[in-house]
């Protein structure tokens, strides 16, 4: 189904949505590496996110800006599980992995569904996703779901004002710093 929507893309919209969608997929990898990407991760550092031998969950990875910065500080006893709806994201973010010589980041073909136990997850990074989620409700039940107790789900993102309303019930809110807010799952 994945591929199929991303064949309707690139052979069926029109040269500017074509141009548009390039433009993300090619030029949001260098962004993330020339600014961006050290911008936020510097929040990772203030409030102690990424940790050695965790299971980081980067759903929503997209070419994986964050999940080979977060599969060095996991190192290997800990595994990066980079989730995204799109075969090409994945697929870049593959190949960056092993051109980095960085083993443990396993690579999850989803929009919605986590392939991984119930509270087996560390920490949750969902970074520029949120306000892209069609089923906002439907994706936190399933991070709640695979989150440890102890675990924190965290959202960067222009929306995080709106991220209470789908959170009852499931998560309370940690921390917030301008576009970042920490939530922690509800036993
Ligand atoms: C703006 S990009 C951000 C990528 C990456 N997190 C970053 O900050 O560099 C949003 C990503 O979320 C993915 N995405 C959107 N909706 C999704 C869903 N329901 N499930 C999984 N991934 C999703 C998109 O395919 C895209 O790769």
């Amino acid at each position: 189904m994945f591929n199929r929507i991303e064949s309707f893309v690139e052979e069926n919209l029109n040269p500017l949505y074509r141009a548009h969608y390039a433009l993300w997929i090619y030029w949001w990898p260098v962004w993330r590496s020339a600014y961006s990407g050290s911008q936020i991760r510097k929040y990772w550092d203030k409030f102690g996110l990424v940790k050695p031998g965790q299971s980081f969950l980067d759903y929503g990875c997209g070419t994986g800006c964050f999940s080979l910065p977060a599969a060095k500080i996991v190192q290997n006893a800990g595994t990066v599980y980079a989730l995204d709806c799109f075969p090409r994201q994945l697929e870049i973010t593959k190949k960056r992995a092993h051109k980095a010589g960085l083993a443990n980041i396993v690579t999850m073909l989803s929009d919605e569904k986590v392939q991984l136990d119930d509270g087996s997850v560390d920490v949750v990074w969902m970074c520029d996703v949120f306000h892209e989620l069609m089923q906002k409700r439907q994706v936190l039940e399933e991070l709640h779901r695979v989150l440890k107790p102890s675990g924190i789900l965290a959202i960067y993102d222009d929306w995080t004002d709106k991220v209470p309303a789908f959170t009852e019930g499931l998560f309370v809110e940690d921390s917030r710093d301008r576009k970042i807010i920490l939530l922690k799952p509800i036993s």
